[in-house]
């Protein structure tokens, strides 16, 4: 087992079950937000999977799929004689309706995009909600008779069973989405079924998760030693930190100054660790021999793969140094789990080379991932509760290859010292004009063009840099920031007067997609 046991904090929680749609996440996101712990399962899940999880009530989420079709996902069988209520979303809702003697079938209409809603407020699920909200739809399948025992508590225009309900046997649909943020009123919907239908309490919080994890990890590796590896990141180093606490001195962490960090960033994450927390980190120097890898390649494939392999290698020799060790945690994060069981398959990852994944099967160590079970504003709300500073706790992400995919081209000592400056000077000027906090992700690239310019009469042929900041919620897409003028220009000048061999910013105004975030 990967992750810690369920505890006091995860029992009475949520289950919900992934029919393949595009927004599951973002229930479970709603329902953690309110302290309620909820995990997502597939339509395979099994009765033991369900019993380990004890949940108070199941959410069916929405699905491409036709329920009527071969083929269609089914209810998991533990669910077929309602041991909880039960709501289905969408696709969720149609298949209660089937299951339970309905008849689903696809409209004359679909309905895509806002909907005004009628909502029959007596229903529980609607308490304290207006009777008419715009919510999100996207079908054209619907439940075209309601099962016996069910009465209807919502209707568009075109949708006779916008929702359903049978109370007594607490089973509940809603044809609309109210887990995504478009639809009004979607939070207190999936709230009023955790606490009116299922009575759920509040008991997911980060100081009882912390608790937890620390007890579980004691009791997982008794005695023997424990190995992390830190990237100065936000994951790595909450989770060294509740290691640390479960552990102590039976921890070594691991970090490998690959010389494409920012600024001071080797040094001031070691010392933070050291000094003020106490953990033990093994510094690695291995500057010299990532640049030698990266001599002469400028394919940002290429780059990524030798930095990958250098890594590995790297690590691999420092274990044999330390001596015998048991364990090794890693800050996999929930997406990550999601990502790769989740109905849609597995979807191409970019961190595969970056993180130590490839490490276990060749070292034969036991696998601790305590934050396997947070999203990423949970990791940050633990390492609060860690008492973690702000400052580390808000950093920006930044990519396992580090500077190198930022560098385009070749990456040399001299093109990283001139990024190092470039990128210090951009993030400062963010900083103290409070823009740092409002951008997912801001940073310099430094281009493989030379461009003419005039400084004090004389003429210069000089480097290019290019300045990007995005506004995203995940990574996944993102637009460029709308920063306000001064920042940029106090930006540019600053960067141009300062940084030796450069004489020209340029700011990316692409977003993601077509464009990526990083620019290799
Ligand atoms: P892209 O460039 O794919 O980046 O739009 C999305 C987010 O992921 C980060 N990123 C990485 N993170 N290893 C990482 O740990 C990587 O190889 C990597 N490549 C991109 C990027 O900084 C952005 O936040």
């Amino acid at each position: 087992m990967n992750g810690i046991m369920a505890g006091h904090a995860r029992a009475g929680g949520i289950a919900i079950i992934d029919f393949g749609s595009q927004v599951t996440q973002l229930i479970a996101r709603r329902i953690r937000e309110a302290n309620v712990y909820s995990e997502i399962l597939l339509p395979s899940a099994t009765q033991a999977d369900f019993e380990a999880l004890s949940p108070r009530g199941v959410i069916l989420s929405g699905g491409p799929a036709s329920v009527w079709k071969s083929r269609a996902p089914q209810l998991p069988e533990f669910l077929k004689s309602f041991p909880c209520p039960v709501l289905g979303i969408c696709y969720g809702m149609q298949l209660l309706g089937w299951e339970c003697g309905g008849r689903v079938a696809a409209a004359r209409k679909g309905e895509f995009g806002p909907v005004m809603v009628r909502l029959d407020r007596s229903s529980l699920l609607f308490k304290g909600i207006p009777g008419r909200i715009r919510s999100w739809m996207s079908h054209r399948d619907a439940v075209a008779r309601l099962p016996a025992g069910f009465r209807a508590t919502a209707w568009t225009e075109n949708c006779r069973h916008a929702a359903m309900e049978n109370r007594a046997r607490g089973i509940y649909g809603v044809q609309f989405h109210p887990e995504v943020i478009h639809s009004e009123y979607g939070k207190e919907v999936i709230l009023n079924f955790v606490f009116n239908v299922c009575n759920c309490r509040r008991a997911w919080t980060m100081e009882a998760f912390e608790k937890e994890a620390v007890a579980a990890i004691k009791e997982r590796t008794r005695g023997r030693r424990v190995l992390c590896a830190l990237s100065g990141g936000v994951d790595s180093t909450v989770m060294a930190v509740l290691v640390n606490k479960a552990v102590g001195k039976r921890l070594t962490s691991v970090f490998v100054d690959n010389g494409l960090l920012r600024k001071n960033e080797g040094a001031q994450v070691v010392r933070f660790l050291r000094k003020k927390l106490g953990i033990k980190v093994k510094m690695v120097r291995a500057r010299r021999r990532f640049l030698r890898r990266l001599k002469g390649v400028s394919d940002p494939e290429k780059k990524r793969k030798r930095i990958g392999t250098e890594f590995i290698r790297v690590f691999e020799e420092t274990v044999r140094s330390i001596g015998r060790v048991d364990f090794l945690a890693q800050g996999t994060l929930y997406p990550d789990v999601i990502e790769s069981t989740s109905t849609k398959g597995p979807s191409a990852t970019i961190k595969t080379h970056h993180n130590v994944g490839g490490l276990p099967k060749r070292m034969k160590f036991f696998l601790i991932e305590p934050l396997r079970q947070l999203f990423k504003d949970e990791v940050r709300a633990l390492g609060k509760a860690l008492n973690l500073p702000k400052d580390l706790l808000w950093r920006h992400p930044f990519p396992g290859p580090g500077l190198a995919v930022r560098v385009i081209g070749e990456v040399t000592e001299e093109r990283l010292r001139i990024l190092r400056e470039a990128d210090a000077i951009a993030i400062e000027v963010l900083k103290s004009s409070g823009q740092y906090d409002k951008v997912w992700q801001a940073f310099t690239v430094l281009l493989p063009v030379k461009t003419v310019g005039v400084m004090g009469d004389e003429r210069t042929y000089a480097n290019v840099v290019a300045f990007r900041a995005v506004t995203s919620s995940d990574g996944m897409t993102a637009d460029w920031a709308k920063l306000p003028y001064d920042v940029l220009s106090r930006i540019s000048t600053r960067i141009i007067n300062e940084v030796r061999g450069v004489n020209r910013v340029t700011y990316d105004i692409s977003s993601k997609p077509p464009s990526t975030i990083e620019w290799e």
